[in-house]
């Protein structure tokens, strides 16, 4: 079947095609005040992959921090699908020159430290719409590898969820700060699911491991004990993503070289950028790295030609 390429341009601000299937409308009577209310009704997914699909492309910003749940049948024969860009719903603007994540200082105040949360928020967002990225581009892959993709993306959900909570404990709301679509700049340079799990697993959601336990330590040294352990939670549960990138990754490749790793990584992406200080080594260990790989993770030094690209940021 041929690939076809896709992004957001064709649809309108309900994420629905232009040319495709609109929602249908029900008319119902609140039971409470009697009022007739209007209910938007989403049709329900006959796959995964037109969930996934729509999940990416979707402009609704409750349809990205809850969508329905999946089906749970996948296409029989599914055609690769290439999107090039994820819907954007017009909450989350792209964030302005300067704003960046807050110093120290600056996590004493709620406001801030619900603007450092909304950076990792978008984070998840953009992990799990990459998920389904992997899903529908790499449609010829195992039946197995795309359900753990899927399962992946619920989690990055969940994980959106429980960042939106705080947020709004803080005092502030999701949208209230500007957003940087940095893995989807890099992730869909992938041309084959060995780079993906390479880029996205061992690399982006493998730097979380240092990172997101380092803003858990600052948010508890700001006294926000709740945004502390939402962190170590994530960054737990995160173990699980770099270990099903990892597996596959030891599989195709019959082991888990660091170098094999490396030329999977899409220029301008290098081992330099795809990890935190210090390493995580427990971590990584326990996701299935072996100490020779987190060894020469820790000892790589790009090669010194002009500038290197600033480090990533955290999944
Ligand atoms: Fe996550
Ligand atoms: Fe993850």
């Amino acid at each position: 079947m041929r690939p076809r390429r896709r992004d957001g341009s064709n649809l309108d601000r309900t994420g629905t095609s232009r040319r495709g299937r609109r929602p249908s409308v029900l008319y119902g009577r609140c039971a409470l005040c009697c009022a007739v209310s209007v209910v938007t009704v989403t049709p329900t997914a006959p796959d995964v992959e037109t969930w996934a699909e729509r999940y990416v492309l979707t402009t609704e910003l409750h349809v990205k921090l809850a969508p329905p749940p999946p089906p749970k049948q996948f296409r029989t024969e599914a055609a690769p699908l290439w999107l090039t860009a994820p819907g954007r719903p017009p909450e989350l603007r792209p964030a302005r020159r300067g704003e960046r994540t807050p110093k120290q200082e600056a996590l004493e105040t709620p406001h801030y430290r619900a603007r450092t949360l909304h950076a990792f928020l978008h984070h998840e967002l953009q992990a799990a719409e990459l998920m389904c990225w992997a899903l529908l581009a790499f449609s010829n892959a195992e039946l197995e590898f795309r359900r753990g993709l899927l399962a992946i993306c619920l989690d990055e959900i969940r994980h959106m969820g429980m960042y939106a909570k705080h947020i709004r404990a803080l005092g502030s709301e999701v949208g209230d700060f500007g957003v940087r679509d940095w893995f989807w700049k890099r992730v869909p340079s992938c041309r084959s699911k060995l780079e993906f799990v390479a880029v996205m697993g061992m690399g982006l959601e493998a730097a979380n491991l240092e990172y997101a336990p380092s803003f858990a330590e600052r948010f508890r040294l700001a006294g926000d004990e709740a945004g502390a352990q939402i962190q170590e939670r994530i960054a737990a549960e995160e173990v699980a993503h770099v270990g099903f990138a990892t597996r596959w990754f030891t599989r195709w490749t019959g082991g888990c070289d660091f170098s094999t790793w490396a030329e999977q990584l899409p220029a301008p992406l290098s081992p330099w950028v795809m990890h935190g200080r210090p390493i995580a080594e427990d971590a990584r260990r326990r996701a299935g790295m072996p100490d020779d790989f987190v060894a020469q993770l820790r000892a790589y030094v790009p090669e010194p030609k002009g500038r290197a690209e600033a480090r990533a940021e955290p999944a």
